[in-house]
């Protein structure tokens, strides 16, 4: 039997109160969707098809990328009727492993579990033990422990809701069984849906045996419907990501205070303070130390390098021993030589700055290159932009440009030149030059400075 797994996710999501479709909120920076598809793509030998729906081409267009067969199911109609469109893409011979595109922490071993347990019995299927049950529906077993049905939270009787035992919403079933019982389905019910939990009744009915799997964790079987869930997922993920980093060896001051939204590589004594967010892909050399209030995202640093509070780092390669920070901001396309100071409220885009330069305090520097052992004032301003066109700054090596000093680009600045304080330059400075252009200073001597005038 080969593996056929079908994603439901074609559901509105109305208890999100949102215009996106639900299985496109994120958990941890990454769709829903893209956790259980990821997770699926990972068992063997599989096709995966996904049942949307809600929110037309949505789904197909944003995940365009995957090896997936897209079914669309025109009308919400209930979970039986969403798998009832996949059936007939899917091989009778085949064993059906049925997820929730809104089920984003089940683990890959779990599906296994499930998979394993349908290859014995032909039908499969993943509980939990919660102490609140709430939503979801309750498994019926009888005085032999037999699974017999499920029952909806919204139809269950007073004695049901009290039962502990819920579906996840995921089985396996063989395809020829599920052909079967999926035409049968009626929507007798509270929500007047075609449930998929309806063919347990009809396999028990048909005689066949169905094997629960309990899952490990009742938080794998987490299935998100409101922003509330979304936000326990997101916790639940966050708390588990941090506790492995740590068990790797990342100090991290407070697991609970930290937010990894991507894919973190991080060297040895690495230390991060408290509510630091890393996004997309983030690589830390040896030694680095990250204060409180950072954000970094797909950032390679260096070893030794220091990232003080506040700062924010987006698509930027720092060198060793670089320091920035507080408050800096470095933009896409930074890069940094070593040793590097950056402080604070400077802020630095499409910009290449060689070894032990600095810019220490509330500068902007754009589309420029600065050489080695240069100096950048506070205040200064590369002016890169005319209103239509961006334009670039050269800066050689040892280059003292004093404190607010304006540089209208294009220009270039040779090697070894110094530029005064408050300068306003737009023609070229030579090398070791000393360039000057602001007013000169004049004095009027015994100046009054008028008074208030009488009321
Ligand atoms: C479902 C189960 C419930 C289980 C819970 C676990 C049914 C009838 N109920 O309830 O027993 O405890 O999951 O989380 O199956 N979907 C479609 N098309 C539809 C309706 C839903 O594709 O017409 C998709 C949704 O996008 C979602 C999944 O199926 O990913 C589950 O649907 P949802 O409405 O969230 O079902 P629950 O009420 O949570
Ligand atoms: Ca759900």
């Amino acid at each position: 039997m080969t593996l056929s797994i079908v994603i439901l996710a074609a559901g509105r999501g109305a208890r999100m109160y949102s215009g996106k479709p639900k299985v496109l909120h994120e958990l941890a920076g990454k769709p829903l969707l893209g956790h259980v598809y990821e997770t699926a793509a990972q068992l063997p030998d599989r096709r995966i098809y996904i049942v949307y729906g809600h929110g037309k081409e949505r789904l197909p267009r944003a995940f365009a990328a995957w090896d997936v067969c897209w079914v669309r199911q025109a009308e919400q109609l209930g979970t039986g009727h969403a798998l009832r469109q996949a059936l007939p893409h899917i091989p009778t011979r085949d064993l059906v492993l049925i997820l929730c595109g809104d089920a984003p922490l089940t683990r890959r071993e779990s599906l296994l579990r499930l998979v394993n347990a349908a290859r014995e019995t032909g039908f499969s299927l993943l509980t939990a033990r919660l102490d609140q049950p709430g939503a979801y529906g309750r498994i019926i077993r009888d005085r032999h422990n037999r699974v017999t049905a499920i029952v909806e939270a919204a139809d269950a009787s007073a004695e049901q809701s009290r039962i502990q035992e819920v579906n996840s919403g995921l089985m396996a079933v063989k395809a020829a069984w599920l052909k079967r019982w999926l035409d049968g389905l009626d929507n007798n019910n509270q929500q007047h849906e075609y449930y998929l939990t309806d063919i347990v009744a009809r396999a028990v009915a048909d005689g066949i045996s169905i094997k629960p799997v309990i899952a490990e964790s009742a938080i794998e079987t987490l299935g998100v419907n409101n922003r509330l869930q979304l936000a326990e997922a997101e916790r639940h993920f966050q708390l588990s990501q941090a506790r492995r980093l740590l068990l790797n060896g990342l100090g991290l001051a407070d697991p609970a205070r930290f937010d990894l939204r991507g894919e973190l590589e991080a060297g040895r004594d690495v230390e991060i303070d408290i509510n630091v967010i890393i996004e997309g892909r983030v690589k830390l050399g040896d030694h680095v130390r990250i204060a409180a209030n950072c954000y970094l995202k797909d950032a390679v640093i260096g070893d030794n390098v220091e990232i003080l509070a506040n700062t924010m780092i987006d698509q930027a390669v720092i060198g060793a021993g670089c320091r920035i920070g507080p408050f800096a901001r470095l933009r896409p396309d930074t890069s940094l030589a070593g040793n590097v100071h950056i402080g604070n409220f400077v802020e630095i885009k499409k910009t290449a700055i060689g070894p032990d330069s600095k810019a220490g305090h509330l500068s902007y520097i754009g589309d420029a290159t600065i050489g080695k052992e240069t100096n950048i004032g506070a205040g200064v301003i590369t002016c890169n932009y005319d209103g239509a066109n961006k334009h670039p700054t050269v800066i050689g090596d040892h280059v003292f440009v004093g404190s607010n000093a304006q540089l209208i680009a294009p220009i270039r600045i040779e090697d070894g030149a110094t530029i005064a304080a408050g300068a306003t330059l737009n023609r070229p400075v030579s090398k070791d030059a000393l360039a000057i252009a602001r007013v000169e200073q004049r004095e009027i001597a015994d100046w009054k400075r008028p008074g208030k005038k009488a009321p």
